[in-house]
């Protein structure tokens, strides 16, 4: 039975989708069938069946959400990819702009989907931090503030500033190509917020807002785009 077809988001939302890649079960091998050539190429490079298991099954739903917003078969949405790798839609109806990111994290994924502006998103399992990693995300106001934080906090601060900006570069489509500290933030405020910086211009930050996501306890999430006054619509 095929899925209802979907509205594309209107300029003020972003539809967020969540889902677990290690629930497919019987979906992986339709997943399967739907996926390109380029794609089943690179599932066979992954050395553990998990991780290949797990990329089937997000390339598999994100092409079959994005075919019920295109109305088109899972198969026949088109992905071609920017310079430095972000996948965008090809297959739309003249004068549609969908825009996509993916993010997964272990077995948690995370599609964001917004029309007419760019979109970015991370989810990234909280873990133990080591000493150099603060150094190498972090600017160094960023760093000064994190280091007045108690250490019971630190770790919570680390991994939101951290999904924030990836988040952010993703949406640029450039991910790492650029530092880290290319967007800075302020580390006192939780929950959705805007940069102090992009690029060391407050001006260009003033563009920019990114939402948090709460994809569950053990994992901080953020949705990012160069768009003013949209809210995340959670499409689960
Ligand atoms: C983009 C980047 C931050 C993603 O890191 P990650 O740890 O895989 O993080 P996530 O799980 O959040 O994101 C992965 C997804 O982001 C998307 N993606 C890939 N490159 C992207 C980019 N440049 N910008 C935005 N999204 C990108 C893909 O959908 C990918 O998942 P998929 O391949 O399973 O479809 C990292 O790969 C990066 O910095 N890439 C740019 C530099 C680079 O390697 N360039 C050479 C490739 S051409």
């Amino acid at each position: 039975m095929s899925s209802p077809p979907l509205t594309p988001p209107i300029t003020q939302e972003v539809h967020v989708w969540q889902w677990d890649l290690d629930a497919c079960g019987s979906d992986f091998d339709r997943y399967w069938a739907t996926l390109s050539a380029q794609e089943h190429e690179r599932a066979g490079n992954f050395r553990f069946e998990l991780h290949r298991r797990r990329y089937v099954s997000g390339r598999g739903k994100l092409r079959q959400i994005l075919g019920r917003y295109l109305a088109r078969a899972p198969r026949a949405v088109a992905l071609e990819y920017g310079p430095e790798g972000k996948p965008f839609c090809t297959s739309q109806p003249a004068g549609w702009r969908i825009c996509f990111n993916l993010s997964h994290s272990e077995n948690t994924a995370a599609l964001a989907i917004s029309s007419g502006f760019e979109v970015g998103i991370d989810v990234e399992r909280i873990r133990p931090i080591d000493e150099s990693m603060p150094l190498q995300v972090f600017s160094a106001r960023e760093r000064e503030q994190f280091d007045a934080f108690p250490a019971s906090e630190r770790q919570t601060v680390f991994f939101e500033t951290w999904a924030r900006k990836e988040a952010s570069l993703k949406a640029l489509g450039t991910g790492f190509v650029l530092p880290p500290e290319h967007f800075e933030f302020d580390l006192a405020v939780h929950g959705d917020t805007t940069p102090r910086f992009v690029g060391g211009e407050a001006a260009e930050a003033s563009h920019w807002c990114i939402r948090t996501l709460s994809p569950g306890p053990a994992c901080a999430a953020a949705v990012a785009a160069r768009h003013s006054g949209w809210s995340i619509i959670d499409m689960n």
